[in-house]
């Protein structure tokens, strides 16, 4: 439960639908409601610096707080470092029961390229400049942002099973993983999520998540709306027409209803489109919608 005594947050009872009813899953001895939060469109274009508003992220993620989010995703690649810092600007204290993960391994060199850096040293910089940015003394969830084809994936997941031992990190989580890099993973440390692209339009990752699903371990979605390029697909529009919901609430149920250790994590800028988003926690799809979708 969150704590409203601990921050400005307030939890109203509203007619906005709440996160809560997506049901919850576990982060190891965590427990989540089943839709999150990605901040990274908090950020600027591409991901990159601070918007003009800056008090706008701050209303985006208290709103979110009130409507039952206690899972958020951020990376330390995100602004670089702004996304983190907008987090603790907004939230800390933060409200008992908030589970903040992030992300390391990719480096900004400017505002297109996201290099790749999984060498150990890196890491552990890495893990100090967020447990900083974010003001905590150990991060929930710390995800290996993506595999470095310059460094071998064990010595990447090896240095932050050191950082979990150090008790700098409470759970791990990789991202942009094939099936056997994540049994690699597992024979190296706990895992308890794993964030790959998935959605209506590309299930490349079908495989992992099949892995995922046996073995209790979360599985977050990116791009759960498509990105900015969206699903507007023809059977998408029809699917929510019959819903009277959007296509984004409509693809977000989708996710929620393809299996019970999806924790979908849709980014938005929008205070609007945030409680459009919830919505998909109250919808109910049936099989004819599955079958539609496809
Ligand atoms: N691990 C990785 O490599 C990786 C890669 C990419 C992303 N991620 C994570 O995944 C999270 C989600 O990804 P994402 O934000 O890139 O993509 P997304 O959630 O699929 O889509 C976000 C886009 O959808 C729009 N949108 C959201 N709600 C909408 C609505 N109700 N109606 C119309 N448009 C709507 C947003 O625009 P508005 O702002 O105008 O609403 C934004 O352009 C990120 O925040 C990040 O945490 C991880």
């Amino acid at each position: 439960m969150l704590d409203a005594h601990k921050t400005e947050v307030q939890l109203k009872p509203s007619f906005y639908s709440d996160a809560a009813h997506a049901g919850t899953i576990a982060l190891g001895d965590l427990t989540v409601n089943r839709l999150g939060f990605g901040a990274m469109r908090l950020c600027g274009d591409s991901a990159w610096g601070r918007r003009r508003d800056r008090d706008h992220p701050s209303r985006v993620l208290r709103r979110a707080v009130e409507l039952g989010v206690n899972f958020i995703d951020t990376a330390d690649s995100y602004g670089p470092e702004t996304n983190e810092l907008m987090i603790s600007e907004a939230l800390y204290p933060y409200p008992s029961g908030l589970v903040i993960a992030t992300k390391g391994g990719l480096l900004r060199p400017d505002r297109r390229s996201w290099v790749r850096d999984g060498r150990p040293d890196h890491l552990r910089h890495a893990v100090e400049g967020s447990l900083q940015r974010l003001r905590l003394e150990r991060i929930d969830l710390y995800q290996f942002h993506a595999p470095d084809p310059n460094v071998p994936f064990a010595e990447s997941v090896g240095a932050l099973a050191d950082l979990q031992r150090a008790g700098k990190i409470r759970h791990l989580g990789i991202s942009n993983v094939t099936v056997a890099q994540l049994e690699l993973a597992r024979s190296i440390a706990p895992i308890v999520s794993v964030q790959n692209e998935y959605n209506l339009r590309d299930q490349t990752s079908e495989d992992v998540l099949a892995a995922c699903e046996p073995l209790g371990i979360a599985f977050l979605p990116w791009y759960p709306l498509g990105g900015t390029r969206g699903l507007r697909a023809l059977k998408v529009k029809q699917v929510a027409m019959r819903h009277g919901c959007t296509h984004a609430a409509l693809s977000i149920a989708w996710l929620l209803a393809k299996s019970p250790v999806v924790l979908p994590i849709p980014g938005t800028r929008s205070i609007d489109h945030l409680e459009e988003n919830l919505r998909a926690t109250s919808l109910s799809l049936t099989p004819e919608d599955l079958d539609d979708l496809g």
